[in-house]
């Protein structure tokens, strides 16, 4: 499991394995733009500000996701145990 932190507030949510990230947020009131959720459409596109992504979109190119400096949360995760996020 891992865990996000909002940047602007420093608030820090823990992601259960059973959520995705947009959802995870989404129950604390921190609504993130949504449409296809699968990972396609980039839509939820979101800039990571510190710690590594677990992408697992197909909008990103590898170039992009090796930057490892904007995630999509409908259904990427990390590798690190707290992401820090531009919101
Ligand atoms: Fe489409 Fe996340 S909502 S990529």
């Amino acid at each position: 499991s891992f865990e996000v932190k909002i940047a602007s507030t420093g608030q820090v949510i823990a992601i259960p394995a059973d959520q995705t990230v947009a959802e995870a947020l989404e129950r604390q009131g921190i609504e993130i733009p949504l449409s296809c959720e699968q990972g396609i459409c980039g839509t939820c596109l979101t800039r990571v500000l510190d710690g590594v992504p677990d992408h697992r979109d197909l909008f990103l190119s590898e170039a992009e996701q090796a930057a490892n400096d904007q995630f999509t949360p409908c259904c990427s995760r990390a590798l690190s145990d707290q992401l820090v996020i531009d919101l």
